[in-house]
């Protein structure tokens, strides 16, 4: 049997002699780079190989040496630029979706609640539930926001975070459906922010965790949480901060709930002064708790929804920063688990219309000007980055002799259209793939194919009763597997020709 080390990622890297794994997954972890399409991947790569620590001075991001890639079509069902709403029920329920909906079918029109019933689906992590397994959802957005909501909520609306409309009579706001629904009440590991939305407007806290609660129902639904783990006799804890995440033992601990921030969490340039966890800490912490499971777990990791949130700004800067702490969280997933029997996905939801180019010398940073290659016709020097549309637009400035402005983690890229907030970008996006049935990934697929992949290969929803989902203790062996497999088959035989006779 080959046993697969930390070099072995890279060993099978090579094309050539490149084995497929078709293990069950015991164990599967999505990470989502929220907008994170080829030119911040590539932007970063480069940021970071020109990098002032010289230790970083790699020249690819730790992801991109997944043996497998291939590439996902993000458009909703109705519009052709999709949102992270649409885009999370197809990655994480398997369906395509209208634009601004979540956990419902196309039938559901955004903002209408009339035609909820029967059209409401159920997410891999609510399918993983089913099949006895651990799941856990992490990021640095608020919880509630669409991509993280994708895994528990269903609603026509991804803005009904703390409330819904009076006559959504037949819907509930996501806040309510995480900690409430049925459903949901198995999730083991909840982290991120938005802790504003769990808590009544009657709800103030000045000192840390500082936040005044939004809900107009007067539910607090953090008490709800621990009186619920309470009352089944649960090893649970409820943390607000980096020290107390840090200090959770993870041994005892089976249900965490950790929420620390008001709103969103911060962008990672600016977390040192605040008492927030990074995504790794985050990351490694739901890792230690959801693998104690023998049945295995699913995570879903949303690297950077504040990716997207700085793209939005127009401000490069801080969007390349949140691509290099998503890379930590995946390297330390890596390390701490097996490709043996771990399939780990690194994708985005949608891309941007951000882009980097313009010749720019090797040696002077990306953030900076482009060369005198193709010099502007305005005599004007102009950046590596600039986006299509965004708040960026001023007609044209010049930004005389030094870059310093450029370098500066505020400053706003140039953009063509004026708009307050640019939008995303309409192309495929990139699937990086390591672990069981990660050759799956090969082509251009559409959206929805992802979920497909990760319930396939973990064994649960449609899935369960395929060959590799025979054996029902997994360690990670395709010999030890077909063993169990065939000794299963030989065994039932045996039964069966006892009971003819
Ligand atoms: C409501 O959903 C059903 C499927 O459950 C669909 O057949 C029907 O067309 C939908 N109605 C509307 C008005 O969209
Ligand atoms: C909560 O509301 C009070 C009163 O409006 C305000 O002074 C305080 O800054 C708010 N706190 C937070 C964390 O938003
Ligand atoms: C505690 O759980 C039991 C069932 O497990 C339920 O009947 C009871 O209402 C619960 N109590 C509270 C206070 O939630
Ligand atoms: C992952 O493991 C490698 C090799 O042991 C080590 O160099 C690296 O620092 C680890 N990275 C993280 C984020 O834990
Ligand atoms: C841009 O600024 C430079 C330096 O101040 C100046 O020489 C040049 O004429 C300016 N160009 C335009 C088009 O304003
Ligand atoms: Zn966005």
């Amino acid at each position: 049997m080959f046993v697969c080390l930390f070099v072995c990622l890279f060993a099978t890297n090579q094309p050539i002699n490149q084995p497929t794994n078709k293990n069950r997954a015991k164990n599967v972890i999505m990470f989502l780079g929220d907008g994170m399409g080829l030119p911040t991947v590539a932007a970063t790569r480069v940021y970071r190989q020109q990098g002032i620590n010289p230790a970083e001075k790699k020249n690819y991001l730790f992801w991109e040496s997944f043996p497998n890639l291939g590439l996902a079509r993000t458009y909703n069902v109705d519009h052709s630029t999709p949102d992270s709403a649409g885009t999370a029920t197809a990655y994480l329920s398997g369906i395509k979706a209208n634009l601004g909906t979540i956990g419902v079918t196309e039938y559901v029109q955004f903002k209408k609640c009339s035609n909820m019933t029967g059209n409401r689906v159920e997410s891999i992590v609510h399918k993983s539930i089913k099949e006895g397994k651990s799941t856990g959802i992490v990021t640095t957005t608020r919880i509630t926001h669409a991509s993280p909501a994708g895994c528990y909520a269903s609603t026509p609306c991804r803005d009904w975070e703390d409330r819904v409309p009076d006559d959504a009579t037949d819907c509930t706001d996501i806040a309510q459906q995480l900690i409430l629904d049925d459903r949901n009440k198995d999730i083991k590991v909840i982290l991120g922010g938005g802790l504003k939305y769990f808590l009544p407007d009657s709800y103030s806290n000045s000192t840390p965790p500082k936040v005044n609660g939004t809900r107009k129902d007067g539910k607090n639904l953090i008490q709800s949480w621990e009186s619920y783990q309470t009352n089944q006799s649960r090893s649970y804890k409820l943390v607000f901060n980096k020290q107390a995440l840090a200090t959770v033992d993870a041994k005892n601990t089976d249900y965490l709930l950790g929420l620390f921030n008001a709103d969103h969490m911060s962008f990672d340039a600016d977390r040192s002064t605040t008492d927030e966890p990074s995504l790794a800490d985050m990351t490694s912490k739901a890792i230690e708790i959801l693998k104690k499971n023998d049945k295995g777990y699913f995570l879903f990791v949303e690297g950077c929804g504040k990716i997207d949130h700085a793209h939005h700004n127009t401000n490069a800067y801080r969007a390349l920063i949140d691509t290099l702490a998503f890379e930590k969280a995946i390297e330390s997933a890596y390390n701490n688990t097996s490709p043996d029997d771990t399939l780990i996905l690194v994708t985005a939801d949608h891309s941007h219309v951000f882009s980097f180019g313009g010749y720019g010398l090797f040696e002077e940073s990306v953030l900076g000007y482009a060369s005198s290659v193709e010099p502007s016709l305005d005599g004007m020097p102009y950046l590596q980055m600039a986006y299509s549309n965004g708040p960026g637009y001023k007609v044209r400035r010049n930004l005389t002799g030094n870059n310093k402005d450029a370098m500066d983690k505020d400053f706003v890229q140039e953009t063509a259209v004026w708009l307050a907030y640019e939008t995303h970008g309409g192309e495929d996006v990139p699937v990086y793939a390591s672990g069981p049935w990660s050759h799956l990934f090969r082509s251009t697929e559409e959206q929805n194919y992802v979920a497909h992949v990760m319930m396939y290969a973990s064994c649960v929803g449609d899935y369960t009763t395929k060959e590799h989902c025979v054996a029902t203790a997994n360690n990670g062996a395709g010999q030890t597997h077909s063993f169990w497999a065939v000794s299963v088959i030989i065994l039932s035989n045996f039964f069966y020709f006892l009971e003819k006779f």
